[in-house]
C-alpha cells in the first residue's frame, strides 16, 4: 500500500536527506514538496526543493509558501546551521523547472480534496503554511489522513532556547494554532530526535552506495556535522528531519503518548509546547521513544538505492 505524502519544508540539510528518502522509498509517493521559511529565505527553499526532484529525477509539484510567520516578525534564517544556501558550504544550486503558480497552502488543499482522507501531511519547517490551510480551507481537517510534523520539545529541552524547538520557534502562533485543530497529529520532535543520529561513516558509506545522491548527501552532511560538534561535542548528524518520514514508513520503531498541545506564544519562554489543559483540544501522538539505531540503518538502507532507484526511474520515461 503506497502512501501519499506532501513534505512542507525549509530544505535545509536535514530536509534534503528527509527529501530524497522519501523519493527513494518504494511504499511513497510525494505529490508535493511545499516550502516555507526556516533553515532558509523561502524562495532559496523552493529553489532548492526544485534542486532535490531534479536530482531523483522525481516527477512532484514544488509551490512556494510563507516568506514570514503569520503575526510576528521573521527570525533570521539558520544559515549558520544549514549553509548560506541550505546546503552547506555548497553555492547556490540553479534547477530547470519552475514552481508551481499558486501558493503552498492552495496545493495543499486542491490536493487533500482530491484524494480525501488518502494523504499525509509531513510539515518539517515552520508551521506557517499550514496555518494558512486551516484559514483557506478550515474544512480541510477531514480531508486530511493525518499529520507527521518534526517539531517540538515535550518532555524535553529546546534547541533555540531552553524551551523551544526551530520549527515551533520560528512561527508558535501558527503551531497554537495547528495543535488546536481537529485533525490527528503525529509530534515527531526533540523528546526522539535528539538521540537519533547517523555519523560521518555512515554518509561516506551512502556515497560509496550512490556516488551521485549518496555523494550529494554526505557533501551537505559535513556542514551539519560540524555545527553539531559545536553544540553536542560529537561529530554526528541529527537525524530529525528522516525520523518524521521513517515514522511513516516504519511506525513500529516509534511509542507515543497521547497530549493535547498548547505552544507558548509570548515571553521568555516563546516556542514551548507544553500539554494543555484544554479539554477541547485534540490530544496529539507525542514520540516519546523510539529505536534510534533502526531509524538510521532504515534510513541508510534506502537511501544507499538512490543512483540506483533514479536511473530506473529515468528509463521508465
Ligand atoms: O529543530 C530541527 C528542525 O529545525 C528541523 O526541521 C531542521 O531542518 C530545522 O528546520
Ligand atoms: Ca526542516
Amino acid at each position: 500500500m503506497t502512501t501519499k505524502l506532501i513534505i512542507d519544508t525549509d530544505p535545509g540539510i536535514d530536509d534534503a536527506m528527509a527529501i530524497h528518502y522519501a523519493f527513494a522509498h518504494p511504499d511513497i509517493e510525494v505529490l508535493a514538496l511545499t516550502t516555507v521559511f526556516g533553515n532558509v529565505w523561502v524562495e532559496q527553499a523552493t529553489r532548492n526543493a526544485l534542486v532535490l526532484a531534479e536530482q531523483a529525477h522525481y516527477p512532484c509539484l514544488v509551490a512556494e509558501g510563507a516568506a514570514r510567520p503569520i503575526t510576528m516578525p521573521a527570525n533570521d534564517p539558520s544559515h549558520y546551521v544549514h549553509g548560506d544556501e541550505g546546503f552547506g558550504d555548497l553555492p547556490a544550486m540553479m534547477p530547470k523547472g519552475k514552481a508551481d503558480p499558486r501558493p503552498a497552502h492552495e496545493v495543499i488543499a486542491d490536493l487533500c480534496r482530491q484524494y480525501p482522507q488518502e494523504i499525509v501531511l509531513a510539515p518539517v519547517g515552520p508551521l506557517t503554511n499550514i496555518a494558512r490551510l486551516l484559514d483557506y480551507d478550515p474544512e480541510i481537517t477531514s480531508y486530511v489522513k493525518k499529520l507527521v510534523i518534526m517539531g517540538g520539545a515535550v518532555f524535553c529541552n529546546g534547541n533555540v532556547t531552553d524551551y523551544a524547538e526551530a520549527n515551533i520557534w520560528n512561527d508558535p502562533h501558527a503551531a497554537d494554532q495547528v495543535f488546536a485543530a481537529d485533525w490527528p497529529i503525529e509530534l515527531i520532535g526533540l523528546d526522539i530526535t535528539q538521540k537519533i543520529k547517523c555519523n560521518g561513516d555512515d554518509f561516506k558509506m551512502l556515497e560509496d552506495k550512490a556516488p551521485e545522491i549518496g555523494g550529494f548527501l554526505n557533501r551537505i552532511s559535513d556542514f551539519y556535522i560540524k555545527f553539531y560538534h559545536t553544540v553536542v561535542g560529537e561529530y554526528v548528524c541529527l537525524m530529525h528531519d528522516p525520523t518524521a518520514i521513517v515514522a511513516i514508513t516504519n511506525p513500529d520503531l516509534i511509542t507515543y503518548q497521547d497530549v493535547p498541545l498548547n505552544v507558548i506564544t509570548a515571553g521568555d519562554e516563546i516556542g514551548q509546547t507544553v500539554p494543555s489543559d484544554d479539554a477541547t483540544r485534540r490530544p496529539v501522538r507525542v514520540a516519546v521513544s523510539a529505536d534510534g539505531a533502526k531509524i538510521c540503518k532504515t534510513f541508510l538502507d534506502i537511501c544507499a538505492e538512490t543512483d540506483k532507484i533514479k536511473t530506473d526511474r529515468q528509463n521508465a520515461g
